[in-house]
């Protein structure tokens, strides 16, 4: 299989990208020409029905499909033997497996029936918590086979989150593992699982796959363990498992994601738009070329794992490296003991495990090759120079594009991106949006600030700074938030009329390069991964002293930004570092290791206007400590509480 629709020139990208923006539909529908369809988009009427106002997105409806024979069946005529996924186990010593095209389907298939022995019908969604191993794979992808909504959440969620998960989908299936491997630690998943479950009884049943086979236990009539129900449809006889027809609008998935209020919010993806967007997007950015080897360090608990380990380069005939362990374990030079060992040509990463990486020097260098890549990639945060330069020099050897991809969970997949070593890169920039793509800065009353509309394909000439919206559809768009569509529509189409509004700032430069400059919300990126402060304060006002909590975010050296706890208690503490503690890990429960705050400050009050509103803007100005720019505290209904707080500042 060739890409004809992989850009390969600059002035091709211009080309493409006008005709895009001239002819949505044409453009998309030549693209979803190049896919295996049940009933295939024949028309531009049938591609596109939208509007932003309620909002409805419609790509393809009508159209039927299954993403699955996208993704594993249409490859088996011509690339039957060709690796589909890579393992790389945590353990280095531990043997790797690697699964062709065929043998994926034949496990795909194998555990499709194994979902339809256990009641799993269209259109059920099923809670998948494993760890980084190929069974994750296979189970997101034979739930797409059979029709249900798989909803992945990341082994790193507490108890408590899981519960608020699987009833906000209504999950009745939940696959898990006895628990994975993490560097030198093991981490309990089906323990966490039973926890979760006991606030939610209407759970049928629990698919246990064994991996570290730590001991857990197993509830007669709801657990049963990823083997046994194997050897069952072994005994069955005839493995495969004929695709569900699916509605190319017809969910696909939900990940769970933060916005600035309230609980995690699930995103939903539908199967037709999300298959062509991830297709396109990975083709075009990484250049990808048949043979090559991409590996994306991202978990599939993540929107990343997803579409770039996943949905994109599977659907794409690609040989997608999955690794189980950390980037430090046994030692900093891990990614480049992989990168030599498979001959790795596109390393996909987020820019904290570069930054951590970069600080362990040049010895983990020492004696590897990497030789085998060609492109480059960052995901997730904004890449700071040094950052970038340290990946270009030291890992690319100089020759290698970086392509800075900017997207979200609600985008589907990548948005703003160079193409490698097709469209220039920029240290620290996104560059230019992708084919189909129409930015647009808007001021914070919404008007549009001059300059921004690239719909021509001619760049404006100016350096502007605006919040980050779109303003047109693209297929691989989220379609609502679970449950609950008005919650979609507040949260990213009523801020400003008429636009996707994506919660980011963002500057762009007389060359029409993008940089995304960070959230202008109150969500954080702490090491790539998206928490909201108020997720973070309800936590920890959970705590039994805690009267109030504000949380703000602070640049971090390694992490991009760490959490910064302002934190009011009941009553003095005489013993602050265990209190602290206590809150930690209270919000480790609650929520999950990764929203831990750095720091805990605890103080008398917080900068409150006189209508009670805390003045985050000051706290934040101290957490970053730029104290000598606070700005007016004199509207403050206790201004003297400011100078409590700078001087108690961690
Ligand atoms: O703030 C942006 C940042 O990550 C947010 C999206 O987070 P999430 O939905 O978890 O998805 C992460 C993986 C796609 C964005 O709103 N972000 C993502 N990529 C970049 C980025 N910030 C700067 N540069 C990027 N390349």
């Amino acid at each position: 299989m060739s890409y004809p629709y992989q850009i390969k020139t600059l002035a091709q990208y211009h080309q493409v990208y006008r005709e895009s923006i001239e002819n949505p539909s044409k453009f998309w529908l030549d693209i979803a020409r190049h896919f295996k369809w049940r009933k295939q988009p024949e028309t531009t009427s049938e591609v596109l029905t939208w509007n932003f106002e309620q909002p409805l997105i419609e790509w393809f409806k009508g159209c039927k499909l299954n993403i699955t024979e996208n993704c594993i069946d249409r490859h088996l005529e011509h690339d039957a033997n060709t690796p589909a996924l890579i393992w790389e186990p945590n353990d280095p010593e531990e043997h790797q497996r690697i699964l062709t095209y065929k043998e994926l389907h034949f496990k795909v298939c194998q555990f499709a029936h194994v979902l339809k022995n256990n009641g799993v019908k269209k259109g059920d969604r099923i809670c998948i918590y494993m760890g980084m191993v190929p069974e994750l794979a296979i189970a997101v992808l034979a739930s797409a086979r059979i029709g249900a909504i798989h909803s992945v959440v990341f082994g790193g969620f507490s108890a408590q989150s899981i519960a608020d998960r699987l009833i906000d989908a209504q999950a009745e299936f939940i696959i898990t593992q006895d628990g994975a491997y993490r560097g030198n630690k093991e981490i309990p998943l089906k323990s966490v699982i039973d926890d979760a479950l006991l606030q939610c009884s209407f759970v049928k049943r629990v698919i246990v796959l064994t991996h570290n086979r730590m001991p857990v236990s197993m509830i007669k009539g709801r657990d049963v363990w990823w083997e046994n129900e194997i050897k069952k449809v072994e005994t069955q006889g005839n493995p495969d498992f004929p695709a569900e027809e699916m509605d190319a609008e017809d969910p696909l998935f939900i990940l769970y994601t933060s916005g600035s209020t309230g609980k995690p919010k699930g995103v939903v993806h539908t199967c037709g738009g999300y298959m062509v967007y991830t297709n396109y997007t990975f083709v075009n950015v990484f250049q990808y070329q048949k043979g090559e080897i991409h590996f994306c360090t991202a978990d599939i608990g993540w929107i990343t794992g997803h579409s770039y380990i996943v949905y994109g380069p599977l659907s794409a005939g690609a040989t997608s490296l999955m690794f189980e362990g950390i980037p430090t374990w046994p030692d900093a030079g891990r990614f480049w003991d992989i990168v030599d060992k498979y001959r790795v040509n596109i390393l996909y990463t987020a820019p904290t495990a570069l930054r951590s990486l970069m600080a362990f020097g040049n010895g983990p260098l020492q004696g590897k090759e990497l030789t085998s890549l060609r492109v480059l990639g960052t995901v997730g945060e904004p890449i700071n120079e040094e950052a970038w330069h340290w990946y270009h020099e030291k890992i690319g050897k100089g020759k290698c594009p970086i392509v800075d991809t900017w997207w979200q969970t609600e985008t589907g997949g990548i948005m703003i991106s160079n193409l490698a070593g097709v469209t220039p890169h920029k240290p620290a920039h996104a560059t230019y949006p992708l084919p189909g793509i129409q930015p647009i800065l808007v001021d914070e009353n919404g008007h549009v600030i001059a300059g921004t509309d690239a719909s021509t394909g001619e760049w404006p000439k100016e350096v502007v700074n605006g919040n980050l919206c779109v303003k047109f559809p693209w297929p691989g768009m989220l379609r609502t938030t679970f449950g609950d569509h008005e919650r979609c529509r507040l949260n990213y189409f009523s801020t400003y009329q008429e636009m996707y509004f994506t919660g980011d700032g963002c500057f762009r430069d007389k060359d029409g390069n993008y940089r995304i400059t960070g959230r202008v919300d109150d969500v954080l990126n702490v090491s790539g991964h998206r928490i909201g402060t108020a997720e973070v304060e309800n936590a920890i006002n959970m705590y039994t002293d805690v009267v109030e909590s504000a949380v703000v975010g602070y640049p971090h050296d390694i992490k991009g930004q760490g959490i910064y706890a302002f934190v009011i208690l009941q009553q003095t503490s005489e013993n602050q570092d265990l209190t602290r503690q206590d809150i930690l890990q209270t919000v480790t429960r609650l929520i999950g290791a990764i929203a831990k705050p750095d720091k805990i400050q605890f103080v008398s009050g917080l900068p409150k206007t006189r209508s009670g509103k805390i003045m985050r803007r000051i706290l934040r100005k101290i957490a970053e400590n730029e104290i000598q720019h606070l700005g007016d505290t004199t509207t403050l209904l206790d201004p003297g509480i400011v100078d409590e707080i700078v001087k108690g500042r961690l």
